[in-house]
């Protein structure tokens, strides 16, 4: 039987490029469990899209003088070209200004509203006089009154994590003018987050296989006490709420960006003339959803969203897991665009291939603290470890059963008590690398992928094929068809995390159905507007559910390909060039 499970990955803002920060906080260790799951022939949906509304947009629009459309529709693109270039499968990556996820967050927005789990209240808002112009989230800055952070925002503080309403910052400021903002009454819709306290609490104590640093946070700010937020803002750009007479105030932003999970789900479906098909995921109960998220998202995906579900419709399933990820640091410090510290996605890509990169971010993945990129790092990694373990084995193990067996599998002869030995470790690491792969323990799934080809590395030391050829070519022709199916088998557990390098190992082994499905970029039309978007087309035996998770049954006499290496090595001069870049006009701040 296989398994459904929605993956679910943070929408990014589309008001910059992506920085690596980014991509090893969700995108490629939602893409790492995807890929696994569609390897174990389980029914896979992965969804995400451009965020294009609230103040990252419109700040963004008005630095360059241009409409938040421009902004938006220009990152939207990039990130399209970088999904694929670093082989993110989403089945569909869309954004949230589409007339599909309008109706439907607006469809939430006013059930909501009709059962009152949203009200209309008049609170004290920031406001700058000098602008004319009410603050909210990125508008405004202050203090955190909760644990002093100067540069809390107005919805949110990054350093404790905990949301916020602006009025309740401490000496705020006004981004727009500078100046000291002062408080004027507006009337808002506010969510009764109290209503579901105890309903969350439940559900939060009861999801033992959370990561603890998640399930701690939320549990923390659930006996602190929930509030009742806002969840409308004025501002010109966003979704209007859909009440008769309210229509000039538009959706905060989280709470409607969080609903493009549903929204895009039914998207998808809806594009593939399926359009139920999004049910198997949100309605069938033993269907399990996973949300890649960096944790400064995870109130608004274990409060602010669970709520809204819970509120909209209780058919629907809440999330199974939130494995959010803590920061990635570079070269022992944050990330910064006005700072110019930053790895920009699209540069990296133009210098680098994507493999490497998707090696070194799971090997060293924040899962449980805070990780550095260092360019020393990179460089280490892919020459001592992902070439010395991995890339040279399959292309030497290849390279000689090409020139010697005749560019053959070679037949071999009765396996002894050694090779039945690898073969059944590399057997029982489909097991322990899939569990570690099924818990999200991603960084812990490669290290055991890794030992698995150092142990391969061991039997041909010990039976050294090489030299055996020449005294008894049957014991050599054994241990070199034993090391290719153990390679084989490697190229299906590494594949989650390089899956391009597995890919051309695959085609050297003359396989001919490709191991994972096309990423393609489509457009679709609506009534009123068109949007584009990268479709993942599955193969036949993911369309079929089969499941590839197993060890290798290459044949004897198999023809290969003469293969060419997987992997470059990486000059160490690299390292000081990439490092004088940063925080330099070389990182080009786009
Ligand atoms: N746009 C937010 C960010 O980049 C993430 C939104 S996730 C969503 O931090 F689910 F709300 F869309
Ligand atoms: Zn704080």
């Amino acid at each position: 039987m296989s398994d459904t499970i929605g993956i679910f990955v943070a929408w990014p803002y589309a008001n910059g490029d992506l920085h690596l920060g980014h991509v090893a906080g969700a995108y490629l260790p939602a893409d790492v469990f995807a890929r696994y799951h569609r390897l174990k022939g389980n029914r896979v949906l992965m969804v995400s899209g451009s965020d294009t509304h609230g103040t990252p947009i419109t700040v963004q629009a008005k630095e360059e003088g241009v409409t938040p459309r421009a902004v938006f529709e220009r990152y939207h693109h990039q990130f399209l070209k970088g999904w694929q270039g670093l082989g993110i499968t989403f089945d569909l990556y869309t954004h949230t200004d589409t007339e599909n996820h309008h109706a439907i967050a607006q469809s939430i927005f006013r059930k909501l509203y009709e059962q009152e789990d949203l009200y209309v209240a008049t609170e004290k808002q920031l406001y700058d006089e000098q602008a004319g112009q009410f603050l909210a989230d990125r508008y405004v800055e202050g203090t955190c009154p909760y644990c002093g952070f100067e540069n809390a925002r107005g919805d949110q503080c990054d350093n404790c994590g905990r949301t916020l309403d602006a009025p309740e910052l401490k000496n705020p400021r006004s981004r727009l003018s500078g100046t000291t903002p002062v408080i004027r009454e507006s009337e808002h819709f506010f969510i009764n987050l109290p209503a579901y306290a105890e309903e969350l609490r439940q559900y939060i104590e009861a999801q033992e296989h959370w990561r603890p640093t998640v399930r701690n946070f939320v549990l923390a700010w659930l006996k602190e006490g929930l509030k009742p937020r806002s969840m409308t803002r004025d501002l010109g750009w966003g979704i209007p709420s859909p009440v008769e007479g309210w229509e000039q105030k538009v959706m905060y932003v989280w709470f409607e960006a969080v609903i493009g999970y549903l929204s895009g789900s039914i998207e998808w479906a809806k594009n593939q003339g399926t359009p139920e098909a999004w049910e198997k995921w949100w309605k069938d109960k033993e269907a399990r959803t996973y949300y890649f998220i960096g944790k400064d998202n995870t109130p608004f995906h274990t409060v602010l969203w669970v709520t809204e579900l819970l509120g909209y419709d209780r058919e629907l399933n809440i999330p199974y897991d939130v494995p959010a990820n803590e920061f990635l640091n570079l070269e022992g410090q944050q990330f910064s665009k006005s700072r110019r510290w930053a790895i920009w996605l699209p540069d990296f890509l133009e210098r680098y291939d994507p493999d490497p990169l998707r090696y070194y971010l799971t090997a060293i993945a924040p899962e449980t603290k805070d990780a550095d990129f260092t360019w020393d790092g990179f460089v280490t990694r892919n020459n001592s470890e992902l070439i010395a373990a991995w890339g040279n084995l399959a292309n030497r193990v290849l390279s000689f059963a090409h020139k010697r067996y005749d560019g053959k599998v070679p037949v071999p002869q009765a396996l002894d008590k050694r090779d039945k030995e690898l073969l059944q470790t590399i057997e029982q690491g489909f097991e322990s690398v899939g569990a570690l792969y099924e818990q999200v323990r991603l960084r812990d799934a490669l290290k055991e992928a890794m030992s698995l080809a150092r142990e391969v590395n061991r039997y041909l030391d010990e039976k050294a094929p090489w030299k055996a050829i020449k005294e008894d070519p049957g014991a050599a022709g054994t241990s070199v068809y034993v090391a290719l199916r153990a390679i084989d088998s490697l190229k299906i557990i590494l594949a989650p995390v390089l899956p391009h390098t597995s890919q051309q190992l695959h085609e050297f082994f003359g396989y001919q159905e490709p191991l994972f499905g096309q990423q393609r970029e489509v457009h679709y039309e609506e009534a009123t507007r068109g949007h584009d978007a990268v479709i993942y087309e599955p193969t036949e035996a993911e369309q079929g559910s089969k499941n590839r998770w197993k060890l290798s049954t290459l044949q004897p006499g198999t023809p290969i390909q003469p293969p060419t290496p997987l992997f470059k090595i990486l000059d160490e001069a690299i390292i000081e060039e990439e490092v004088q870049r940063l925080g330099t006009d070389d990182i080009v701040i786009r």
